[in-house]
């Protein structure tokens, strides 16, 4: 297989793919548990995790069981016929999530926002209201995804420019700003408000305390829809199966994707009650969505992740890594704040570091750790969630190491 070198790969990477991507010159070729290993044998820490996705790390025994055990069985079928697999997570995620009673499965984040817009819109329409009282609230540093709809709902003008026009319908507010919230939804025309609990692409930045609360009461205030987003935060990551637990909010639509298949592709709208008849017979669709070996996939990883030892570790592990960045950021005058929730946490650079989050992550990787960073100023921590004492311990070291280089440039 390793017939050809590293650089002769990486340049087919500039010559073949669309220069959308700027990834590090690494060819990983296999991992274990929240380590990886690079094609000529270098071993890195991971706290990446694929993008939050790997939530039960690399090459996990039981996901690794169902994808081969389906995939000698049956690979597909659509919508057109049904498979057990997909009959089943349906009926596990339903119970798990506490308030939906019907789900939509699909491939990606992006699909399951995708969804979420249509299934408000179908639903304000069925409630006889005009086009132009369909509106749908997003935050600004808010990311949905990068379809046309997802990209609006986007409140970014950076993931949004030159792709106009852009869909109408969305009406953006600063994030955990009440009052401007109210103002925007003061003319009766919202039929949704959309968010994610912990913003992640935006910075790493959480809700304040009782915010969820004040978006619900103002939802019901104005006939809104509630929409949470929890295809980063959601599937444990921040210590309960589901972000807005902590909340204490009953969501009308929840979308998940990400840690939900741990790191095969699939994306989850979960529907509450108010809406889940809204959508009927051809209203949408999808040739992939519920596919048999992805659903075969979620279904451990759902069960998985929902177990009180996941929700302990990310607790535990989470003191360990924020104290720890804490102790690192205070040896060196770099981060202002450490923030986040569970085991989503962003360290952010103080304002004399400010846009070179990137630089880090180089010598990160330098000295074999894997690291993300959420914007420019900020320094992404996502790791597996069962990551173990002396592999954070592990990840610290490696970042003092990486971060005194920086340091000393
Ligand atoms: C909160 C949130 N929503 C939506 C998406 C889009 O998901 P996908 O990349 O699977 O389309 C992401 C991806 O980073 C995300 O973090």
């Amino acid at each position: 297989m390793n017939d050809s070198s590293a650089s002769d790969l990486l340049a087919k990477g500039s010559r073949y793919y669309l220069p959308i991507y700027r990834p590090r010159d690494v060819i990983l070729e296999r991992g274990q548990g929240a380590r990886v290993w690079d094609r000529d044998g270098h071993e890195y820490l991971d706290l990446s995790a694929g993008i939050a996705v790997c939530g039960l790390g690399h090459n996990d025994p039981d996901l690794v069981a169902a994808l081969t055990e389906q995939a000698g069985k049956l690979w597909h079928t659509s919508n057109v016929f049904y498979s057990e697999p997909p009959l089943r997570l349906a009926e596990e995620l339903v119970a798990a999530s506490r308030f939906a009673s019907r789900v939509f499965l699909c491939n990606s984040g992006a699909e399951a926002n995708e969804a979420a817009i249509k299934l408000v819109r179908r639903w304000a329409a069925s409630q006889g209201r005009a086009p132009d009282h369909r509106v749908i609230v997003t935050f600004r540093g808010s990311f949905h995804g990068r379809t046309l709809a997802a990209v609006t709902a986007t409140a970014q003008p950076k993931y949004q420019e030159g792709y106009e026009p852009l869909p109408g319908g969305f009406r953006y507010v600063d994030f955990n700003d009440l009052i401007q919230l109210e103002t925007a939804m003061a003319a009766g025309d919202v039929a949704a408000v959309m968010l994610e609990p912990v913003q992640g692409e935006g910075g790493v930045m959480p809700a304040a305390s009782g915010f969820l609360r004040q978006v619900r009461e103002l939802c019901d205030r104005h006939g809104a829809l509630l929409v949470l987003d929890e295809i980063q935060c959601g599937m444990g990551r921040t210590g309960t199966l589901f972000a807005h637990w902590q909340d204490g909010v009953v969501p009308d639509i929840v979308t998940l994707a990400k840690a939900l298949g741990g790191g095969f592709p699939i994306g989850a709208l979960l529907a509450g009650p108010k809406v889940a008849e809204a959508m009927q017979f051809g209203a949408h669709g999808t040739t992939f969505g519920g596919n048999p070996l992805a659903a075969a996939v979620a279904r451990v990883a759902l069960r998985k992740l929902a177990s009180p030892q996941i929700a302990a570790n990310v607790s535990r592990q989470s003191q360990a890594l924020r104290e720890g960045l804490l102790a690192i950021g205070a040896g060196f005058g770099l981060f202002a704040q450490v923030r986040g929730r569970g085991l989503m946490l962003g360290a952010v650079l103080k304002p004399a570091f400010a846009g070179r989050a990137g630089e880090i992550l180089d010598h990160a990787a330098a000295h074999g750790l894997l690291l993300l960073q959420a914007g420019p100023d900020v320094l992404r921590f996502v790791p597996a969630l069962n990551i173990i004492d002396a592999e954070v311990a592990e990840g610290l070291k490696r970042l003092k190491a990486a971060l005194a280089d920086f340091v000393a440039r």
